[in-house]
């Protein structure tokens, strides 16, 4: 910026300079003629009746008194035939003197001439000495060397150089200093910031001349950090993600132990209820309404037992989502037809409101039984005369499913737990239906979960319209 504030200071002085210069060699110029004119005029009026009387002597007495006042004057006299009659001491007419006579012998005004017209060394000037005279008069030719004009123009000219150099070394100073101020030491310390920033050991390198260029370079090199640390961070996350689903296999074998532990203690019970009754039918045997209640044990019991065996292969021999594009409604309506019979049988009502259920990317089954697990739930909690909603809506890329019901609701204790294996407030209950959902639900990169709500009890699970990029 100092540079080229610097290199715009000397142009416009510089400039302003020469135009000084032209103008002071003008003004010499003039003035130069005026003073040749005055003497010329003089010398006129003196030499005019000299000349017509035939005074040669005193032409040249005039001519050499002349000399001593002005020495550097040349002064030719030339008569009606324009022939030189005579000229101050030791002066040669040029061939520039005799062509300006000739002129000078008939112009009524007298002639000024410059030699050489640029940058002169010489003035001339021819007047004629008879001014009414009609055709060639005598005259008078003056040449005067310019050199006082040159020496003044020498001078003026150092003062203009002199004057613009310190005018521009000021300007630049000044320039210097305002943008060092200004620009250059918040810079400086931009710098010196976006060095730290990109954890670069070394200190940034020192000043120099152009401050913009270097932060550019500091720039660059912090955009360079930059991008390697969030290289380094997308690594991170990916290596955090391999040991999440490491954890999640993990998980799922922890799972299997616990089951087989509970599975001793669940089937285990029904199994001892089923021997003894079945011991009992061989006694009541004879009694027909004793062999149905024990019958109708044994198909209560075994039911349970097929509802844990089958909850259980839902964990065991759970398989990666195949995803399809489904009709989100459509599978909702499935399951509710499945379990209206049950709905009925509880006098509980089952309603569907639907809006922007649209499509989404799912496994099949295990979407029904994300929908079957949460509407049986909502059922087991609902008294009689209450409803269970289903509600569908959605964005563009997720699609949001929720099961209402006007039950008791889940109390604050038991809200941590709910999504855990194997939690249950039910006699009967596995605990193993919501744990189910939430890892389906997982898989499909959806969330699950219990809704804050003022009554009842609300689950909520969001899932993606479409598979994620790269997902599992
Ligand atoms: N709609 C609901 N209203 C109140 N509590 C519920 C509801 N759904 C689930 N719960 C609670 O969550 C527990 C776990 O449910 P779940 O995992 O399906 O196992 P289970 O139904 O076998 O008990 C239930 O025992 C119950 O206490
Ligand atoms: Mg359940």
């Amino acid at each position: 910026m100092t540079i080229a504030i610097g290199g715009a200071a000397i142009l416009l002085f510089g400039t302003e300079g020469l135009v000084d210069l032209r103008d002071e060699e003008q003004g010499l110029k003039v003035v130069a003629s005026r003073e040749t004119q005055l003497l010329a005029r003089s010398l006129q009026r003196a030499f005019r009746d000299a000349l017509r009387d035939q005074q040669i002597e005193h032409v040249a007495a005039t001519l050499a008194a002349l000399a001593a006042v002005e020495p550097t004057v040349a002064i030719f006299v030339y008569d009606e035939e324009r022939k030189v009659v005579a000229t101050s001491k030791g002066a040669q007419p040029s061939r520039a003197t005799e062509r300006l006579a000739e002129r000078g012998s008939t112009s009524p005004t007298a002639i000024v001439e410059f030699d050489p017209e640029e940058a002169p060394t010489r003035l001339r000037l021819a007047i004629r000495l008879r001014e009414e005279t009609v055709g060639h008069s005598s005259a008078i030719v003056l040449e005067r060397p310019l050199n006082e004009l040159h020496r003044d123009l020498a001078a003026s000219r150092r003062y203009i150089v002199t004057t613009t150099a310190i005018f521009v070394l000021a300007v630049a100073g000044l320039t210097w200093f305002l943008t060092q101020r200004s620009v250059g030491r918040p810079l400086e310390a931009l710098v010196a910031q976006m060095h730290k920033l990109s954890g670069a050991s070394s200190s940034p390198p020192p000043g120099n001349l152009d401050e913009v260029a270097e932060t550019r370079a500091e720039f660059d090199r912090l955009v360079v950090a930059l991008s390697a640390a969030r290289t380094r961070m997308a690594e991170e996350i990916e290596a955090r993600r391999g040991l999440e689903r490491g954890l999640e296999r993990a998980d799922k074998l922890i799972t299997l132990g616990q089951l087989s532990a509970v599975m001793a203690h669940e089937i285990g019970s029904p199994l001892q209820i089923l021997e003894g009754r079945a011991r009992s039918l061989h006694k009541s045997a004879a009694d027909p309404d004793a062999t149905r209640r024990v019958a109708d044990m044994l198909v209560e019991q075994t039911e349970r037992i097929t509802r844990i065996v089958g909850q259980m292969l839902s964990i065991t021999r759970r398989r990666a989502p195949v995803r399809t594009p489904l009709d989100a409604e459509a599978v909702v309506k499935r399951v509710l037809s499945l379990l209206e019979l049950e709905a009925e049988r509880r006098g509980v009502r089952l309603v569907l409101e639907s809006s922007g259920a649209g499509t989404v990317s799912a496994d099949s089954d295990q979407l029904q039984q994300v929908v079957l697990t949460l509407v049986r739930n909502a059922l087991e909690a609902s008294p009689r005369d209450t409803k269970v909603t289903v509600t569908l809506t959605g964005t563009p890329q997720q699609l949001k499913l929720t099961v209402a019901d006007q039950g008791p609701g889940v109390p604050t204790e038991a809200r941590d737990q709910l999504f855990e294996p194997f939690f249950t407030t039910k006699p009967d209950g596995s605990g193993l239906g919501l744990s189910v959902v939430r890892s389906l639900v997982r898989e499909h990169q959806g969330e699950v979960a219990l809704v804050e709500v003022p009554s009842g009890c609300t689950i909520a699970v969001t899932l993606p319209r479409a598979a994620e990029a790269g997902a599992a």
